[in-house]
């Protein structure tokens, strides 16, 4: 096989950004063969590619024999439904973030993948968890993982810079409702940050939040989240998102013994300093005899980091050279139940104002979830020519 046949499911907003990527020839390698949406107005864009097969069922096209890979981009809660289906179909999965909404789906879906790849090891699971590709968090990451920072003990991002309209929220009847998505910026817009957060600086231990349902829009599910993290070592961490918020803020602040990371994304561009500790705070603390000393510092800024990588562009040439090549996966979709585990701590403790121990138990929230859904009364406003793909997509588990 020299090229990847890709399907992709779901075409509305992310999937057709995707097709649009790979008929660029922006992922040289990958082949858009087929594509799959429950709506077929979605099929107009292909019009001018015959070629392209068209599938209003999911199933059909995994079974078609036509491809070797899917990308789904569908609403979160089929990213399971159908994960589980692609992979025990020995088909290469990449699936669209959050990995599933629930932990408990998330363990379904890896399951699966595990089991599937007893008979195929060679079978490919990908996130899009576009921005791992970002040389920002990459070279945050390395640092890390080097030890420059020496042990973290504090972190906090202010992720506020998601602002979204009601028009937003209007445009898909799935948006924003528990049966249609499960959460709101925690899971929606937030999956990103939480991934980067617990890829540069682990899991918490235990997650503390407050926050708001609808308190800025017209929603049922949280648009505001402001969260504790305590860490098995001590170490502490905040993170702090809405959606209802302009200007917003981006500022991810990463503090350890041996200096600190600040990352600060805004209007006037990105900035990434590391401003270093000449000797370790701790040490120094115990060690160092003036009362008000602090360590000398010097600050590090890193002028050929630049730019925000390839990020959807690369994940999926990865995702490529992974199954034709066997290289690393940037975001096995394996890791990808830490977020949402994280998503669902934070959703839970800012609704039933309880400090929630990791790792939970995957019924917990579920049931919780399901509850939600069972006693919504919530009636969702949607745009006339937005596609309402809500019907029975949580009971369609
Ligand atoms: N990685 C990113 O940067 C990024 C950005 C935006 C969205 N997303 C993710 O992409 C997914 C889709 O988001 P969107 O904004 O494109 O939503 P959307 O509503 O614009 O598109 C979803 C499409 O899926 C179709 N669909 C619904 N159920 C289906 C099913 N069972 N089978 C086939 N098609 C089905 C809908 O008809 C619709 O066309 C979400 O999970 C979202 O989190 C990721």
């Amino acid at each position: 096989m020299d090229k990847v046949r890709l399907g992709i499911i779901g075409v509305g907003g992310m999937g057709s950004g995707h097709a649009r990527q790979i008929l660029d020839g922006k992922v040289p390698r990958m082949e858009l063969v087929a594509v799959c949406d429950v709506d077929p107005s979605k099929f107009k864009q292909f019009e001018q590619y015959p070629k392209i097969k068209k599938y209003t069922k999911s199933e059909e096209l995994i079974r078609s024999g036509k491809v070797d890979a899917v990308l789904i981009a569908t609403p979160h809660y089929f990213h399971t439904t159908i994960g589980i289906d692609a992979l025990s179909n020995n088909i290469h999965t990449l699936v669209e973030k959050p990995i599933s909404v629930t932990k408990a789906d998330a363990l379904k879906l890896i399951a699966a993948y595990n089991k599937a790849k007893k008979k195929n090891p060679d079978l490919k699971f990908s996130a899009m968890f576009n921005q791992r590709t970002d040389p920002y968090y990459i070279k945050m990451h390395d640092l890390i993982q080097k030890g420059e920072l020496g042990t973290i003990r504090r972190s906090n991002w202010i992720i506020t810079n998601w602002f979204r309209t009601e028009a937003y929220y209007r445009s898909g009847g799935w948006r924003a409702t528990w049966a249609g998505e499960g959460g709101g910026v925690l899971v929606n817009q937030c999956p990103h940050n939480i991934d980067l957060y617990q890829w540069l600086c682990g899991v918490p231990c235990a997650v503390t939040a407050i926050g708001g349902l609808g308190k800025y829009h017209d929603i049922e599910v949280e648009d505001e989240c402001c969260a504790l993290f305590e860490y098995e070592n001590g170490a502490t961490g905040a993170f702090i998102t809405t959606t209802g918020e302009a200007p917003g803020t981006n500022r991810l602040e990463i503090c350890g013994d041996m200096g600190k990371l600040v990352l600060d994304i805004g209007v006037n561009g990105r900035k990434l300093e590391f401003i270093r500790n000449e000797v370790n705070a701790q040490d120094f603390i115990k060690k160092n005899d003036s009362r008000f000393g602090a360590p000398q510092t010097w600050t590090v800024t890193f002028p050929s980091v630049q730019g925000n990588g390839e990020q959807h562009i690369g994940i999926k040439k990865n995702f490529t050279n992974a199954i034709l090549d066997g290289v690393e996966l940037i975001a096995p979709a394996e890791e990808g139940i830490k977020a949402v585990e994280m998503a669902n701590a934070m959703q839970y403790s800012l609704m039933t104002h309880q400090r929630v121990e990791l790792p939970m138990d995957p019924k917990v929230f579920a049931n919780y979830l399901k509850k939600l859904i069972a006693n919504s009364k919530f009636v969702k406003k949607t745009d006339k020519n937005a596609s309402d793909d809500l019907n029975g997509s949580f009971n369609n588990k």
